[in-house]
């Protein structure tokens, strides 16, 4: 018996070179569309002390209570690989003295986050965001410039048709607090109504109620109290201004009340973009303001505004047209030598050798002729391939056809042709002039 052969694990993905290209073309828009908003890419590490989500993301939410990769190291130190980027962004905030830097300090990434979530399509358990924080800014121009950059960004990628953005205020922690003490009462007087789940979060987390699917919460949650009619004044009045913003921007926006994330660390905005191009995992990208986070974390009070948006999901919904890969300058194909073969079992192998390397010196091997050339063609800044597998002459064309090659050098014995394989011309000349050959044809263009 065989073993089986080995499989990605659950919930995670090959990236292949055929997804590779749309993939790229996210990051490159991300990176001009952000760097150009003045946000800096960092990268953190892809485990973090246990601890760092515990109190960062919040010990009642679903992502620190059943989905996190934790484990433990030589030491018995508990770590946890990432399941978001906030908390990282933020600790390195903190670690860093970057309170000390010219504030907002916008920094963006591009990385992969890990939840042990029931895989399906659009979740995964290893998965990809592309995020967004600016840390030191409680401007509502700055909550209405990070939505509007994730919008332009989702709509440069193809998704504007069908995004819908839902937005919402969770105020301060105090009158959340307030809030929370009313929407429990209401929770406790309909008890009997509620998921099991959602009757055992009512003292730690109540809010987490609007999210449930289940008919009979639901029920209950239409007749709840709403967030948005117990902000306080500074609170509805910043809210008030992100939305005056949006509407100059020109980006529709729904105010939803209902609308909770699964982050505790949220206060004031919170949005979400959802796509119907998307089955059950609707969210494309959402965040909010987290003006607690950097304290708590052991930094100066520090306010800060972000967001994150799936790879996987942007290129579910977005549709990219598959990129072609790029044609090459040059490709250097060469007719096989007949005479030197390799050393063979039992004659003295090291005669052999030499003997081919005597060749080289008196004239050059096709190979070594060939491989010349495909060097002292990149280190022209050309883009050059060469044969590897073996073909024949007329497939090595054939390849160099399909590979898009404006040019191909044929090493031959003792003399190399140069054809243009847009006009079909073609010039027999010295190898060593190849490369020059190829750079007058293609500023010739
Ligand atoms: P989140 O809503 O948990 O927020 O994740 C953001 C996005 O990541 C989602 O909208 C979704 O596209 C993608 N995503 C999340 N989980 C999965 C999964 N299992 N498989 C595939 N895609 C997934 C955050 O992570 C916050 N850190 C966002 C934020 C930044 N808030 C403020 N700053």
């Amino acid at each position: 018996l065989s073993a089986p052969k080995p499989k990605a694990p659950r919930g995670t993905h090959d990236l292949l070179p055929a997804q590779a290209a749309a993939r790229l073309r996210v990051e490159a828009a991300a990176r001009a569309i952000l760097e150009g908003a003045g946000y800096e890419r960092i990268e953190t590490p892809a485990f973090e002390a246990t601890e760092l989500f515990a109190r960062g993301v919040g010990s009642s939410t679903d992502i620190v209570q059943k989905e996190m990769y934790t484990f433990a190291d030589g030491a018995g130190r508990s770590l946890t690989l990432r399941p978001e980027g906030t908390a990282p962004v933020c600790r390195a905030y903190v670690e860093h003295g970057m309170h000390k830097l010219r504030q907002p300090v916008k920094l963006w990434y591009l990385s992969s986050f890990f939840r042990y979530e029931r895989a399906q399509a659009g979740r995964q358990r290893q998965f990809w965001q592309v995020g967004a924080e600016a840390l030191g800014s409680s401007e509502p121009a700055l909550d209405a410039e990070s939505i509007v950059l994730l919008a332009q960004l989702l709509s440069e990628l193809g998704l504007a048709g069908g995004l819908r953005l839902r937005l919402s205020s969770l105020g301060s922690r105090d009158s959340r607090a307030e809030y929370g003490e009313r929407l429990r009462e209401h929770l406790r007087a309909h008890e009997g109504e509620l998921a099991s789940e959602v009757r055992e979060r009512i003292n730690l987390n109540p809010l987490r109620a609007f999210d449930s699917e289940h008919a009979g919460t639901r029920a209950v949650m239409a007749r709840a109290p709403r967030l948005l009619d117990f902000l306080d004044r500074e609170d509805a009045a910043h809210f008030a201004e992100v939305r005056a913003l949006l509407d100059e921007a020109g980006v529709a926006y729904e105010v939803d009340a209902t609308l909770v994330r699964g982050l505790d660390y949220y206060t004031r905005t919170v949005f979400e973009f959802t796509s119907e191009e998307l089955g059950a995992q609707s969210g494309v990208g959402g965040g909010g303001r987290y003006d607690g986070l950097v304290s708590q974390l052991g930094g100066p009070q520090t306010p800060g505004m972000g967001w994150a948006a799936g790879i996987e999901r942007i290129l579910l919904a977005g549709q990219l047209p598959v990129a072609a890969s790029p044609a090459i300058d040059l490709y250097v194909a060469f007719e096989r030598e007949i005479g030197i073969s390799p050393p063979e079992g039992g004659s003295d192998g090291s005669a052999v050798v030499s003997a081919a390397g005597r060749e080289r010196r008196d004239g050059g091997s096709q190979v070594s002729v060939a491989f010349g050339v495909l060097c002292a063609a990149r280190a022209a800044g050309l883009s050059a391939q060469m044969e590897f597998a073996g073909r024949s002459l007329k497939n090595q064309l054939g390849h160099a056809n399909r590979l898009g090659a404006r040019y191909v050098a044929i090493v031959g014995a003792g003399e190399t042709t140069l054809k243009d394989m847009q006009s079909g011309g073609q010039e027999t000349i010295a190898a060593d002039t190849v490369v020059h050959a190829v750079l007058r044809g293609l500023h010739e263009l």
